[in-house]
């Protein structure tokens, strides 16, 4: 089963559902009529927070409401996070646009609201500013460019598919040329989720893992689980049953002694393979919680790190990882868990949910304008700026 985790709802099919706010996604056929006294468009987000066990979409009708859904981790992964606030601006510029007043104000407020939903990943803030940019190109209009936002968020999302496929392909490309001699396929470990689920489809580091599969030079797939919202049990390793890639599920305590095995056994655990929130100047790369741990692990077993991300993820405006900000998350997410208290309610908590690996245990930055070997400040400055003049 493939599930879609952002999809705009036209006016016919808000007409046409019963339940407003919440339910299971509608079959795509359903044949609809159009109700016109329901004039609305929706954000469809499949509610990442249930799965595995409950597949229900979340209705969001304006940006206020897309801005708690990407903090409260509705909709999350980067890529995600920026499409999904691009979909919150055309929504509010509909809403706008049958309430009334000023609009230019009403949608500069609803770009702040939507990039103070998480700090991290700079994709949310790369995708608002190409919004912005159409929203400036129509300031002289008596209305919110409500067709022309959609129509950039649609591309957003297309774009980032697109990218997705193209890095997949250079990733797996990579993993095959690393193999030794007499090596066929090798096993990979991955972190947090960076699959459909997190992207516009297919995913990023999971993109690679997918593709290298389908050439046949992955045996098999290390997820850990990924605390404290167990991306890597509740989605990573759904999205590797659906498709049957052979996958094992580990706590991260277990990295270590998993590379250790993998790394003396033949086709054992060559490459640690994950995305990206942000990457600076220099390479150095904010991801989920506990990568850049996993990366010293990988130097200290021979393993070679991969990672994954689009330029839309990439800021060049930050010399190095110090200058990204880190999001620490509710105390709650760590003293309970399922409904269940599991520590002390008075223990202090620390809950930063990304960190920050330097880029000297980086081996390879895929993007889909190429591959940077060990990247550094000169690699990348001549990615980003190889990009721009394409
Ligand atoms: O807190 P999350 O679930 O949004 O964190 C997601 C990650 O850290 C992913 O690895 C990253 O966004 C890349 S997703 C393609």
């Amino acid at each position: 089963m493939s599930l879609v985790p952002i999809r705009w709802v036209s006016q016919q099919e808000c007409a046409s559902r019963e339940e407003d706010t919440a339910g299971t996604p509608p079959e795509a056929s359903a044949d609809v009529s159009p109700d016109v006294t329901k004039p609305a468009v929706k954000l469809a987000l499949l509610d990442q927070r249930l799965l595995p066990g409950e597949t229900r979409e979340v209705l969001l009708e304006d940006a206020r409401g897309v801005a708690t859904a990407i903090t409260d981790m509705v909709v999350r992964g980067a890529p995600a996070i920026g499409i999904a606030a691009a979909y919150g601006v055309a929504l509010e510029a509909f809403v706008i646009n049958r309430e009334g007043g000023d609009w230019q104000s009403r949608l500069a407020s609803a770009c702040d609201v939507l990039a103070a939903s998480r700090p991290t990943a700079v994709n949310l803030f790369w995708a608002l500013d190409r919004m912005r940019k159409v929203i400036a190109a129509h300031a002289t209009q008596s209305q919110a460019p409500y067709e022309a936002l959609l129509k950039e968020a649609v591309r957003i999302h297309e774009q980032d598919l697109e990218d997705n496929l193209r890095m997949a392909e250079f990733g797996a490309q990579v993993i095959a040329a690393s193999l030794a001699q007499g090596e066929t396929r090798c096993e990979v470990m991955t972190h947090c989720n960076t699959g459909a689920l997190a992207t516009g489809g297919h995913g990023t580091a999971l993109g690679v893992i997918r593709t290298a599969y389908a050439q046949g030079i992955l045996g098999r797939v290390h997820v850990n689980e990924t605390r404290p919202w167990w991306q890597g049990s509740r989605l990573t390793a759904w999205e590797l049953v659906q498709e049957r890639i052979p996958a094992r599920l580990a706590v991260e305590g277990a990295a270590s002694l998993i590379m250790q095995q993998g790394a003396r056994t033949p086709e054992g655990v060559r490459w640690l393979i994950v995305g990206a929130d942000r990457i600076t100047a220099n390479g150095d790369t904010a991801n989920k919680i506990g990568t850049f741990s996993l990366a010293v692990q990988a130097r200290a077993h021979g393993i070679k790190v991969m990672v994954v991300a689009p330029l839309a993820t990439f800021d060049g405006s930050l010399a190095s990882g110090a200058d990204i900000p880190i999001e620490t998350r509710d105390a709650a997410e760590l003293r309970e868990a399922g409904g269940r208290q599991i520590a002390p309610q008075d223990i202090d908590v620390f809950n930063p949910v990304f960190d920050v690996t330097p880029h000297e245990y980086i081996d390879a930055i895929v993007t889909e304008h190429g591959v940077v070997e060990s990247p550094d400040s000169d690699s990348v400055g001549a990615l980003l700026g190889r990009a721009m003049r394409r």
